[in-house]
């Protein structure tokens, strides 16, 4: 693991260097260890397309894990709001936990709204060139506010949720992510084929 570069850093404190390294343990899972980061509204299939992709390289025998929005403001991030300052928060919080499972050899696939560019653009300047691969679920407001799954979209037209997304809270739209999807209409199969081709492309994962 490589010592990190940014702060953050607690006073009187020295890295320890690990003899298990990232490397062997990718040598041992027979994949690279990255961060596969979906981004885009509440309610534009990131949970549901990470949860897809985890399945299929699952069950080619990957070592991955899924850190979602919704579970993770649960526990590890239970205290934050949706404040811009607690979104930040919130997005710095799970880019140092991926770069964790990262570390441990793991695809991470991360299922945030990550509203931010430059939260987004941070996470992956924590991590090695290659390592983030910026996901963007392109997924209409309309279509997702017709969804509405958890009807959190016609609470918040009706003013019952302040600061949500796409409302009343900005969504800023990947400028250059590694891969777009049409999730709002493409099927889910196919939309996991193409994450799964992006990842064959960045040598993540091999062919079979
Ligand atoms: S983020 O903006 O900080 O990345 P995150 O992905 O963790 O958000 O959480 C988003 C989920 O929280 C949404 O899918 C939705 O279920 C719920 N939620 C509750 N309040 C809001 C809000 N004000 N804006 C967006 N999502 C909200």
């Amino acid at each position: 693991m490589n010592e990190p570069v940014s702060p953050p850093v607690s006073a009187n404190v020295v890295w320890h260097q690990a003899t298990v390294t990232r490397a062997r343990r990718e040598v041992q899972n027979g994949h690279r260890g990255a961060i596969v980061w979906f981004t885009g509204l509440s309610g534009s299939g990131k949970s549901t397309l990470a949860h897809a992709v985890e399945e299929a390289l699952h069950q080619r025998g990957c070592r991955t894990f899924v850190l979602d929005g919704d579970n993770v403001r649960h526990g590890l991030c239970g205290d934050l709001g949706f404040s811009s300052e607690g979104r930040i928060e919130n997005i710095r919080r799970v880019g140092e936990v991926g770069k964790l499972f990262m570390e441990a050899g793991i695809i991470v696939l991360t299922a945030f709204i990550s509203p931010y560019r430059e939260d987004r653009n941070r996470v992956r300047g924590v991590v090695a060139h290659g390592d983030f691969i910026e996901i963007y679920c392109d997924t209409p407001i309309d279509v997702c506010e017709k969804r509405d799954v958890k009807g959190l979209y016609k609470k918040a037209r009706a003013g019952q949720i302040a600061e949500f997304t796409g409302i009343s809270s900005p969504y800023e739209i990947p400028v250059s992510p590694e891969l777009a999807l049409n999730t709002g209409v493409a099927e889910l199969d196919t939309c996991v084929r193409q994450v799964l081709d992006e990842m064959l492309l960045r040598g993540v994962i091999a062919r079979q």
